[in-house]
């Protein structure tokens, strides 16, 4: 077992990485300090793993809540669920929620957690590649709202980090490829020789040799933990995990949530951030190349369909976006392999001129 730490003063946490640490009582009694524990999954996620945690938390007063699966369910009405049943159950104030599924499950628990009695312990069990490697790590917790992505929500920082890879054996992969798209990420806007090692090794990566996942999600982890430490509340270098992720959500809002998994929409996002960054001068065709190449070998979609979004479709729902600042269209740009830009403001002729050049070819 590999353990990291997310540097956050007296709010500092581990994220363990290995196999099997599900099963690990000590692991988790080590964060769950509560008789009350309110275990949160998914209709998928609980006949692989639920009753493995279960037995892991021991003897406590378990209340398993399990949600139907899917983005359209990261919403405000789970979360009021999640309340009422705690409600009903009376847990108090120091009973843990543990959130073991993908990013879904984990932004909704932390949110769920982070309002109940204004904030109760929070424990993340990651079992999908992308919340492994992003989303379970940070704090960002929230739901959708129908006019955007992540609209509603709240920092609020777990207690630990259990990341256990052998639960990906059980990932389609289709989700896989979804997280690669964020691993992906890392390389791109901070880890140039991380980037090239990705490329080395994406064979391995989709195939799922262990050492490769293994080595990903640290070095993923690493990069995203320093991120935080540096600025949790997004006030600057943090936005830059927001790369494609503008044109993105714009995507999963308007092609509909569930039509491109998340790390899809990341992927073709990116792809509209490099050709945006080629078009404004800096980054050079073969870089365009290398990404487009690289995301595509992950198994990932780089371009809309035709037909499913026009460029002012796609201007309009970006101007929903939480980098946005006094209605400004704020983006996070490449400057080359390995190095992204603050949040800019892009003049949105500019960003269209792109758009409409990209979805008309
Ligand atoms: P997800 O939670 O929907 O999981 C993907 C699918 O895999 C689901 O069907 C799920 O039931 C299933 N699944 C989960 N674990 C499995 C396993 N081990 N075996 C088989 N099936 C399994 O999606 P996701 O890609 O994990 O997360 C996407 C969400 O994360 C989005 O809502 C996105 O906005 C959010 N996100 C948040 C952050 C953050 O910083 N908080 C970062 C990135 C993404
Ligand atoms: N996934 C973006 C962030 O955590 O800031």
């Amino acid at each position: 077992m590999k353990t990291l730490n997310v540097e956050l003063g007296d709010r500092s946490y581990p994220i363990y990485i290995g196999r099997e640490l599900i099963d690990r009582a000590e692991l988790l009694a080590r964060h769950v300090s509560s008789q009350q524990v309110l275990l949160l999954t998914n209709a998928t996620v609980a006949p692989l793993y639920l009753a493995r945690v279960n037995a892991a938390l021991g003897d406590r007063r378990i209340e398993q809540l399990i949600l139907p699966d899917g983005e359209a369910y990261k919403t405000l009405d789970s979360a009021a669920e999640i309340w009422d049943r705690l409600l009903e159950r009376r847990f108090s104030r120091n009973a843990t929620l543990v959130a073991l599924g993908g990013g879904v499950i984990g932004d909704l628990g932390g949110f769920a957690a982070a309002c109940y009695q204004r904030g109760i312990p929070f424990v993340q069990i990651p079992t999908t590649l992308l919340a492994q490697v992003d989303s379970s790590v940070g704090g960002k917790t929230g739901v959708n709202h129908p006019r955007g992505k992540n609209m509603i929500g709240a920092f609020y920082q777990p207690l630990a980090v259990i990341a256990d890879t052998g639960t990906l054996c059980t990932l389609p992969d289709r989700e896989l490829s979804a997280g690669l798209a964020e691993v992906i990420k890392y390389g791109l806007i901070r880890d140039p020789a991380f980037f090239e090692w990705i490329e080395a090794n994406i064979k391995a990566l989709v195939q799922r040799e262990p050492e490769a996942l293994a080595h990903a999600i640290e070095q993923s982890c690493r990069n995203k933990a320093a991120v935080v430490a540096a600025d949790e509340r997004e006030t600057g270098v943090r936005a830059t995990l927001n790369l494609g992720h503008t044109f993105g959500h714009a995507i999963e809002t308007g092609c509909g949530y569930g039509t491109y998994l998340h790390g899809e929409a990341v992927a073709i996002g990116t792809c509209m951030a490099a050709r945006l960054s080629h078009r404004l001068g800096w980054l050079g065709y073969d870089g365009v190349g290398r990404i487009e190449s690289l995301l595509r070998s992950a198994g990932l979609p780089t371009q809309l369909e035709p037909g499913q979004l026009s460029a002012g479709r796609m201007l309009e729902l970006m101007a929903v976006d939480k980098k946005n600042v006094d209605g400004k269209l704020r983006l996070i740009l490449l400057e080359g392999i390995g190095t992204a830009t603050l949040p800019l403001e892009i003049d949105s002729a500019t960003v269209e001129a792109t758009l409409t050049e990209i979805l008309s070819s």
